[in-house]
């Protein structure tokens, strides 16, 4: 569907709509353009809505949003809590829940998640168990939750002794990206997400790889969101959820190649745990998809290296932690990826080819830090 000048400040600033579908039974849509979050009153089918954000993301569109679903004739409740990966917890989500009970949605409301990946998780999971499951729909206000998080069922909470310890599968009727919403972003957030974009590219899309470097670096580099038209925004974000939506619809539940959603996240996973979290998860992925390369190159697989090294050196993430490599191994050895105490690593044998391999020795583990270290340091 394209959007149509109407006179509506809303309608008009409404591009084409791109959709993709995610293949799943029953299957649902991820639809990305500007301005979509002025159509969600059309494009939710409950009358009845509970609106789950933080107070940042409210203040900038979750307020806007609730007042256009009132004036489409929806019943709208609203439930905030502070951003930052700290509210995914039991706490918040007891909030979150009773805020549900106490606005009365019933088993025909629908939770809509308005945020980025801490919102999706927690909201996702809110309407996964309120009532034993409530539809839900994930409007997704960052580029890492449009391309990743949003997409493929996965909601959970942290607990004290780990992350995303607890949570369910529970698919959205829908994802609606409204690109505009990445304009807001900070640099920084749009590091994180660019990160994720260029390593979907890397195992089902290598043109995405290009689209990356030419759109998102200089954005995420600091010219922002707002610099890239919003139409080539929003095929980017398309082409890496169709990506995501492929490997979720083979394999909805991580039984076999989700996994290679999980590429450079070995070594992401450690630093960010090592780190006490202080890294973002993207910068970790961005050193994790240079270790990885080396890893690969090292066995003669494709030889990804410098051009991921010279992303990297574009985007400028936070600094490679200063870790010997004897603190990350007990970390790698507790991905989830591990099976029967061997590692399990998603490498490249070419760009858009992962395979998942289970012989890797420490040697080569250390190896690749010192490629690594001595690439981004
Ligand atoms: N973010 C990885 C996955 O959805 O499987």
């Amino acid at each position: 569907m394209s959007g149509r000048a109407t006179g509506d400040a809303d309608a008009v600033s409404a591009g084409r709509r791109r959709t993709v579908t995610v293949a799943l039974s029953p299957p649902y849509d991820v639809v990305v353009g500007p301005g979509l979050l002025g159509e969600v009153a059309t494009r939710v089918a409950e009358a009845t809505v509970a609106v789950v954000s933080d107070d940042a993301v409210w203040a900038l569109h979750g307020r806007r949003l609730a007042e256009r679903l009132e004036a489409g004739g929806k019943r709208v409740a609203a439930v905030t809590f502070p951003p930052g990966e700290a509210s995914k917890d039991l706490a918040t989500l007891g909030r979150v829940l009773r805020a549900l009970a106490s606005a009365g949605l019933g088993r025909d409301g629908a939770v809509l998640a308005l945020g980025g990946g801490v919102v999706g998780d927690l909201g996702g999971l809110a309407a996964a168990t309120y009532l034993r499951g409530v539809a839900l729909y994930q409007l997704p206000t960052s580029l890492l939750a449009m391309v990743d998080a949003a997409i493929g069922g996965k909601t959970g909470i942290d607990l004290p002794e780990g992350k995303n310890l607890v949570g369910a599968f529970w698919q959205p009727r829908a994802v609606l990206a409204d690109v505009q919403t990445l304009a807001t972003l900070s640099p920084r957030e749009l590091r994180q997400g660019t990160a994720e974009v260029v390593k979907t590219g890397l195992i089902g899309d290598p043109g995405l790889v290009d689209e990356a470097e030419r759109l998102l670096v200089p954005a995420a580099a600091g010219e922002g969101a707002a610099a890239v038209p919003p139409d080539e925004l929003a095929e980017v974000v398309a082409r890496a959820a169709a990506v995501k939506a492929r490997v979720v619809a083979a394999d909805p539940h991580e039984a076999g190649v989700r996994a290679h959603l999980n590429l450079g996240h070995t070594l992401a996973h450690a630093l960010e745990a090592a780190s006490g979290l202080a890294l973002g998860h993207g910068d970790a992925v961005l050193y994790g998809l240079v270790y990885a390369a080396a890893l690969g190159r090292a066995r003669g697989l494709t030889d990804q290296v410098e051009r991921l090294a010279g992303i990297v050196e574009r985007l400028r993430p936070d600094p490679l932690p200063d870790l010997p490599f004897e603190a990350l191994v007990p970390y790698m050895r507790r991905d989830k990826k591990a099976r029967a105490g061997r590692l399990r690593f998603v490498l490249l044998a070419e760009p858009g080819r992962p395979v998942v391999v289970d012989d890797v020795g420490e040697d080569e583990l250390r190896s690749a830090w010192r490629a690594l270290e001595e690439l981004v340091r």
